[in-house]
């Protein structure tokens, strides 16, 4: 039986912010939603998040985000715990005393602000743990910059002796270069037992979780493999460095998988992006949510692609697409907008400045250039032509706007919601269309042109 802990309370003072540090985004997730995730191969059955600074906030961006990602149906409900005072991470764990009050197995306790530890890593850490029996089991690393971190000091078994947070180190306790990580698996009755001696006998006054080592035994160190996992986010700086490696990590996984990304520096992917083999991203795009890319598509330069699925051998230049589907062979860009459901068949294209929003059009049709269409449905081979309006909002309520199969709009017309233009309609340049259109009609709603032979401007008297 697993049950597992995070320390979620600080205020995470270096941040200078008045979010909890916990909450602060990496690639689209917040620090602790990505602590919550590193657990997820391994089988628990009580999931504690320790509260403090802002805990409400906390609180509700753990279960809105729960919402969000359809909730993991193996994961135990969330439980916050109180820590009304933030006196050291030792004083944290010990408010878990009253909620685990005979609970028999290991608690995993993770630090809320290590976001980059990959799953397999606990799992690693946990096997070990059970394969040793340990009354304590605690990841390390070892740091070319150890700067900040809790040194760890273990026997040649790798059986942990002290740890001292590095502001209590000594010059020569600098130089050990083995880290905490803030990732240990403890034997819950052992830990219970000794968790009220706690001292906060140290520099910053605190009670220091690190110090239950001194009390179990035995407490064995694991080696991380790759130490960028173990970083930890104590500010804004730590907090971009993060991104990095997530990046890299992200960016690597997709080449490896068939994907080209040109100037991958000048690009971003979130985690939660799916790209099919033979997709190219161009140099400036930004891929973010819950978007999927298929095969053959080229992506960019310049765009940006949220929540959003695009078919097969699709092109998107210079454009952002929100929340919106593409089908396949479509040309998007330079410079459209596809917002709040927008859905494009396949074969279409949507050219220069065109803004779609909640707008479905099917396969073969064109909005090449300068319209907006909002809360319209077009058929298949319609053609909007340059600068068509659909006027879908009177001051108060959005309208609809149908435009039947291959109608074509001529330049510069409005159609005013709520509309229907039915089948083979032409509406003539200019024209501002109020009423439906049956049918194989041609419409034209302006003035008629007045020409007025041999006239001319009176000279003005002298
Ligand atoms: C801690 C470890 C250090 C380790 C490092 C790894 C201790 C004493 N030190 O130091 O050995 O190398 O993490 O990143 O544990 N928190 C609470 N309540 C509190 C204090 C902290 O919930 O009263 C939470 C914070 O919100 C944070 C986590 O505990 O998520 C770690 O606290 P932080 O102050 O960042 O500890 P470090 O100084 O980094
Ligand atoms: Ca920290």
């Amino acid at each position: 039986m697993v049950a597992i802990a995070i320390l979620a309370a600080g205020r995470g003072t270096r941040m200078k912010s008045d979010l909890p540090k916990v909450l602060h985004e990496l690639g689209g997730r917040s620090l602790v939603e990505r602590v919550l995730q590193s657990c997820q191969q391994i089988q628990i059955t009580r999931r504690l998040v320790i509260v403090g600074y802002r805990g409400e906030l906390v609180k509700e961006s753990l279960i809105r985000g729960q919402e969000i990602s359809g909730k993991n149906l193996q994961s135990p409900p969330l439980e916050f715990v109180e820590q009304t005072e933030q006196l050291g991470t030792g004083h944290a764990i010990q408010q878990l005393l009253p909620h685990l009050e005979g609970f028999q197995g290991d608690l995993l306790v993770l630090n809320g602000d290590v976001p980059l530890l990959r799953a397999e890593t606990i799992t690693q850490l946990m096997a070990i743990h059970k394969q040793h029996q340990n009354s304590a089991t605690l990841l390390t690393a070892n740091l070319p910059n150890p700067q900040g971190y809790g040194r760890v000091f273990t026997d040649s078994q790798n059986l942990v002796q002290q740890i001292v947070e590095d502001r209590d180190c000594t010059q020569a306790q600098k130089q050990n270069h083995r880290i905490n990580a803030g990732v240990y698996c403890f034997h819950w009755p052992d830990l219970e037992k000794i968790l009220p001696a706690l001292k906060a006998d140290n520099d910053q006054k605190e009670y220091y979780l690190t110090d239950t080592v001194n009390f179990l035994s035995p407490v064995m160190a694991v080696d991380v493999e790759d130490y960028q996992e173990i970083l930890g986010i104590n500010d804004r700086k730590h907090l971009a460095t993060a991104c990095d490696i997530l990046q890299t990590r992200i960016k690597d996984k997709w080449m490896a998988a068939g994907v080209t990304l040109l100037d991958p520096n000048s690009i971003t992917i979130d985690d939660t992006v799916e790209l099919q083999p033979d997709v190219v991203i161009e140099p400036q795009t930004h891929l973010r949510g819950n978007t999927s890319i298929a095969s053959g598509s080229r992506i960019g330069p310049g765009s940006l692609i949220e929540n959003s699925q695009i078919g097969e051998n699709v092109t998107v230049l210079y454009s952002v697409v929100s929340d919106s589907m593409v089908a396949e062979n479509t040309r998007i860009g330079p410079y459209a907008h596809l917002r709040g459901h927008a859905e494009i068949g396949a074969n279409c294209r949507v050219g220069n400045f065109v803004e779609l929003k909640n707008t479905q059009i099917g396969d073969r049709t064109n909005v090449a250039h300068l319209s907006y269409l909002g809360d319209a449905t077009l058929g298949e081979k319609v053609n909007i032509g340059a600068g068509t309006i659909t006027a879908n909002y009177d001051g108060k309520n959005k309208h609809k706007t149908q435009i039947g199969d291959r109608s074509k709009t001529g330049s510069n017309s409005v159609l005013v919601a709520p509309i229907t233009l039915g089948e083979d309609v032409t509406v003539a340049a200019g024209s501002v269309v109020t009423e439906d259109v049956p049918n194989d009609c041609l419409v034209i709603a302006r003035s008629r042109q007045a020409v007025k032979p041999g006239w001319k401007l009176k000279e003005p008297q002298k």
